[in-house]
């Protein structure tokens, strides 16, 4: 009998999305008529822009003719939809040969994981997105260095106390806490990693979310950072192509290993080995986001959930609890001194039917914690308000 992957036995029993969902379930067994509302899972519920719509549509049609069918396309996307990516987020400041199209962010963190294998030592925040620790385990790395982020720090790691590693994740704005790093802590991270030959994976896949002005949309606005930084991006939050699946990896030219070799070839290699290119029929869409009007409807996408970020910080302030994000990203995370998490969560389910996520779910900092997703429908957002002010937790 095949013996059971030894790194895969060592992840905890779920996933915190299923794990939530089960817990869901079993909820509902004993409670069939509860009408739930997610504020779990970031998943948008707002429709895509006809804009969008009319350009799967089009390129649907066409595939479905002799001259406009098309077969695999270019590995690393349409040299189009790379340029605008280019232009639109990047202000040039990174070229359309260094953007890799993918099918979305979390699958190319777990290629990424691939690239640089099990004998890296890597420093994650803590609270962060579950994948990079998840992934980090199953490729063997057993050099993980978590950075305690709170609000006593601004939710951003103390780079000083922080050995050397060889990558360091940042997620910004964060997923879960909701802080979006400023200038000065993003010219310390690439001052760290110039020092120390550190490689930042920088996820942005929320970028689409900073309104404020003094904010850096992306770390290559950070001087020096194409040497050691690959970013990640994403239209599923920004579009709502979180099914559709569309995101993107910036691998600059200048990126290099110790012996001078180019990561970008090696994330090459690995990405065509591993991945035959996004759908062409997301890729169709994603230029249709890029262009005046696609852009001007996700705008207003992205600031009615903002919109409802507002309405759900307001109203736990009102009521007393500490919250932070929720201004430059659609996550707000709600402080319950003193609490256990999962115990909140439950508490959340049962006296007011709403689904959020326990932030011990991403990371032991996160105890205390739990997030609240922006995503909702407007309806449902306004129902959980009103069910939120009649409890207390
Ligand atoms: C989240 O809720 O953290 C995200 O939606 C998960 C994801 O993007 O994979």
């Amino acid at each position: 009998m095949i013996k059971r992957n030894k790194q895969v036995a060592k992840l905890k029993s779920g996933y915190l999305f299923p794990e939530i969902n089960k817990r869901k379930q079993n909820f509902l067994i004993n409670n069939p008529e509860a009408k739930l509302i997610s504020l779990g899972i970031g998943d948008t519920t707002q429709p895509i822009s006809s804009t969008v719509v009319d350009a799967f549509v089009g390129i649907s049609k066409n595939l479905g003719t002799p001259e406009g069918y098309i077969g695999y396309g270019p590995e690393q996307g349409i040299e189009l939809l790379r340029q605008k990516i280019a232009n639109t987020f990047y202000k040039n400041l990174v070229n359309s040969e260094e953007i890799f199209v993918s099918d979305g962010a979390k699958c190319d963190i777990g290629r990424l994981q691939v690239l640089f294998g099990g004998e890296v030592s890597v420093a994650i925040q803590d609270p962060a997105y579950p994948v990079y620790i998840d992934g980090s385990i199953i490729q063997g790395i057993d050099k993980i260095h978590m950075m305690s982020c709170s609000f006593e720090n601004g939710f951003f790691p103390d780079l000083n106390v922080l050995d050397r590693v060889d990558l360091i994740y940042i997620c910004s704005p964060n997923n879960p806490t909701g802080a979006a790093c400023t200038y000065s802590q993003l010219e310390k991270l690439v001052a760290y990693a110039k020092k120390n030959h550190s490689i930042i994976i920088f996820d942005a896949a929320y970028a689409g979310y900073i309104k404020g002005p003094n904010l850096p949309k992306t770390i290559y606005e950070i001087k020096g950072a194409e040497e050691v930084a690959i970013e990640i991006g994403s239209f599923s939050k920004l579009a709502g192509f979180t099914g559709i699946r569309l995101g993107w990896m910036v691998v600059p030219e200048a990126l290099k290993y110790e012996n001078g070799f180019s990561v970008k070839e090696d994330w090459n290699r690995i990405a065509t080995t591993l991945f035959n290119g996004a759908s062409i029929i997301a890729q169709y869409g994603g230029l249709a986001v890029l262009e005046e009007k696609g852009l001007k409807e996700v705008e207003k996408l992205v600031d009615f959930y903002l919109e409802n970020a507002r309405f759900l910080k307001t109203t736990l302030e009102q009521m007393g609890y500490e919250v932070f994000g929720g201004i430059n990203a659609p996550y707000l995370w709600v402080h319950f001194p003193g609490k256990n998490s999962w115990e909140v969560f439950q508490e959340l389910l049962e006296k007011a039917h709403i689904i959020t996520t326990p932030g011990s779910g991403f990371g032991p900092a996160g105890e205390g914690f739990v997030r609240f997703s922006a995503y909702g429908k407007r309806e449902d957002i306004l129902l959980a308000i009103e069910r939120l002010k009649k409890i207390k937790i």
